[in-house]
């Protein structure tokens, strides 16, 4: 009787015991959970705040950016040395802030929110016309772009605008990588019902232990880099359902592979 009474007195306080540690642990995971939700929140808010900052930054900056080209034009011909000093400041003040135009599109461009607007795209016009767009900055840098689209490939269902952009981010990417020139391939296939996108160039090529970096947000290797423009490129693919990836020999060059599934649009 007593060992009964023992018994189930044991039993008690053991799951009294047990209950408590649950308890406890379920109290640190809530106090956890909270503290997580309210980081995510503060998180939240800061960007709100940052994209609040670059939009109203962005209005006086291209007053600045017009009435630099304004001067720049006025100082067309400088002639003595002193105005072809002015000059270079102007040309060296009108770099800087296109790069700061440029830092602040892609942040915004990185914390948009918005879902793609998805009309049927024709992949390899897109190409064409983002090679086209590159066209004169290629060849000033003795860059040929060399164009292959296989007409077969399904329209997909996209917002050509993200699209071009990420494409772009590639191309840019691609051109920054060959300051001695060289040659971007851009071609397309089908796949498995899969439009396919290649694009690969002869430049320096991506060393092993920045392979896996490369999307990631603010990885940059150049002095002047955002390191957004790759994370961009991968969030417009994944968000239309296609994938991206990389294939690089150091020294011989990079090509980036993206999918498309078939879409019947
Ligand atoms: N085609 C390429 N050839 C060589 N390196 C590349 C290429 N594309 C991307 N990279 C590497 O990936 C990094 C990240 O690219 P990206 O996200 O566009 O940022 P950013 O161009 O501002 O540096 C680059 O700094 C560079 O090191
Ligand atoms: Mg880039």
């Amino acid at each position: 009787m007593y060992v009964a009474i023992l018994v189930a007195a044991a039993v008690a306080v053991a799951t009294a015991a047990v209950a408590a540690v649950l308890a406890s642990r379920q109290a640190i995971r809530t106090r956890e959970q909270a503290s997580r939700a309210g980081e995510a929140q503060r998180l939240a808010f800061l960007g709100t705040l940052a994209t609040g900052l670059a939009h109203e930054i962005r209005n006086p900056l291209s007053t600045i950016n017009i009435n630099l080209q304004l001067l720049k034009e006025a100082w067309q011909t400088p002639i003595t040395e002193r105005e072809q000093r002015e000059y270079r400041k102007i040309e060296m003040l009108l770099k800087e802030t296109r790069r700061l135009e440029e830092i602040l599109n892609n942040f915004l461009e990185f914390s948009r929110t918005h879902q793609p607007n998805r009309s049927p795209c024709n992949i390899n016009l897109l190409l064409d016309d983002v090679s086209d767009l590159f066209a004169p900055q290629a060849e000033r840098q003795h860059i040929r772009i060399v164009r292959n689209f296989d007409r077969r490939i399904p329209p997909i269902s996209a917002d050509r605008n993200q699209i071009s952009q990420a494409i772009t981010n590639i191309v840019l990417n691609a051109i920054q990588a060959m300051p001695g020139g060289g040659t971007i391939s851009v071609r397309t296939s089908l796949k498995q019902q899969t439009a396919h996108i290649e694009i690969a160039d002869t430049g320096a090529g991506i060393p092993p232990e920045a392979a896996d970096r490369i999307f990631n947000v603010y990885f940059s290797t150049k002095t002047e880099g955002t390191g957004l423009g790759l994370s961009i490129t991968k969030r417009i693919i994944e968000e239309h359902g296609g994938t991206i990836s990389m294939k690089s020999a150091p020294g011989e060059g990079t090509t980036f592979l993206i999918d498309f599934p078939a879409t019947t649009v």
